[in-house]
């Protein structure tokens, strides 16, 4: 919990606007109005105004007059906003009529109101699934600069304080990238340590990992991790990491130090970097469940501008830290 708390604390003092655009989703709206009582951010939801306002009122929401409220059907800067739309993908064959069909799309006016600077961030996906959330970010917000490729970390908050950063993992990347190259993982570990400086406020140990420790078998997959721990290195000089390594050797430390002992900080690792989706989303969910690790996440990392995905099976307060969490990156802390 005390993560949780310092990331909220921390994101009353930033006053961000996040748009939350899944605005007549029930959990959405009873975040929102604890967001706007507790003054963890500004709040931006999408809908007619009325309707809203009598949606909340029906759960005796009392905070939600305090939201800016933005009507997709007499949203005043539409015209202008497709007319830039469809100059920015032009390559793609978007033209102004199809971009103002797409600002009727919640999801989308939501990515456009940050583009266009009246916005700090966005969370949804309490009821779209990850590819809708993320398809308008992926188009126009894009990458930061000098990363090519979006990906999702984990925060995992384990009962058990000798591992990790005083029992916080950071598992990436476990939501978006199914496959990807040696530079697109060598870029993954750059910035999930930029993420645990950001939003775990410590100093990231990275194990780079796989089915093999410093040579221990040999297999194209393996060089997959052992080039792209040098790509890294490259790209990030300062940074402490290593591998390839196998996941006991990265946090245990008698095991460490026995099959790698020329690093120096396998068996001390805080972040795991995982050398495709499938191993890390299938080790972040085994690890919630069998370890009862709490999972905070997926926080979405690589985008010129914080957009959040949530998870459908996600609780009010999911939604409330994903916000505070939104805000923190917004403020670049
Ligand atoms: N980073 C940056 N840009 C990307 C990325 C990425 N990881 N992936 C796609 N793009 C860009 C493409 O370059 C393309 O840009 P362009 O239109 O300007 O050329 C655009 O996004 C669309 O690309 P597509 O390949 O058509 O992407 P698509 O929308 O089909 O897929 C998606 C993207 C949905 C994220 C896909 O990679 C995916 O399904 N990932 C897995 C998501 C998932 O199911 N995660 C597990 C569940 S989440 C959980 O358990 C917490």
């Amino acid at each position: 919990m005390e993560f949780i708390e310092r990331i909220i604390s921390n994101s009353k003092k930033l006053h961000k606007r996040i748009v939350l655009p899944e605005s007549f989703e029930e959990r959405t709206i009873r975040a929102a109005d604890q967001i706007l009582e507790k003054e963890i951010a500004d709040i931006i939801l999408i809908g007619n105004r009325d309707e809203l306002l009598k949606f909340a009122s029906k759960q005796g929401l009392r905070n939600i007059e305090r939201a800016r409220i933005i009507d997709p059907a007499g949203f005043d800067k539409k015209d202008e906003y497709a007319e830039k739309m469809a100059e920015m993908r032009k390559s793609k064959g978007l033209t102004k009529e199809q971009a103002l069909k797409l600002l009727d799309d919640p999801l989308y006016l939501a990515t456009m109101l940050i583009k266009f600077k009246e916005a700090d961030g966005e969370v949804a996906g309490a009821m779209n699934a990850t590819g809708d959330v993320l398809r308008p970010a992926f188009q126009f917000i894009k990458t930061l600069p000098g990363i090519t490729v979006v990906s999702g970390v984990f925060f995992m908050l384990l009962r058990d304080k000798d591992f990790g950063e005083n029992g916080i993992l950071v598992f990436a990347d476990c939501a978006v990238h199914p496959d990807p190259t040696e530079q697109e993982l060598a870029e993954i570990a750059v910035t999930t340590a930029k993420t645990t400086r950001a939003i775990g406020g410590f100093e990231p140990r990275i194990a780079m990992l796989s089915f093999s420790t410093n040579g221990s078998a040999k297999h194209a997959l393996c060089d997959k991790v052992i080039n792209a721990t040098r790509i890294a290195k490259d790209l990030d000089p300062t940074l402490e990491i290593d591998g390839e390594m196998q996941a006991d050797a990265a946090i245990i430390e008698s095991i460490g130090k026995k099959k790698f002992p020329n690093s120096k900080m396998a068996g001390k690792a805080n972040v795991l970097i995982f050398p495709d989706l499938q191993s890390g989303n299938i080790s972040y969910k085994l690890v919630q469940r069998l370890a009862q690790a709490e999972a905070i996440g997926p926080v979405l990392q690589g985008l010129a501008a914080p957009i959040n995905d949530l998870s459908r099976g996600c609780s009010v307060d999911d939604i409330i830290c994903m916000t505070a969490i939104t805000a923190a990156q917004a403020g670049g802390k």
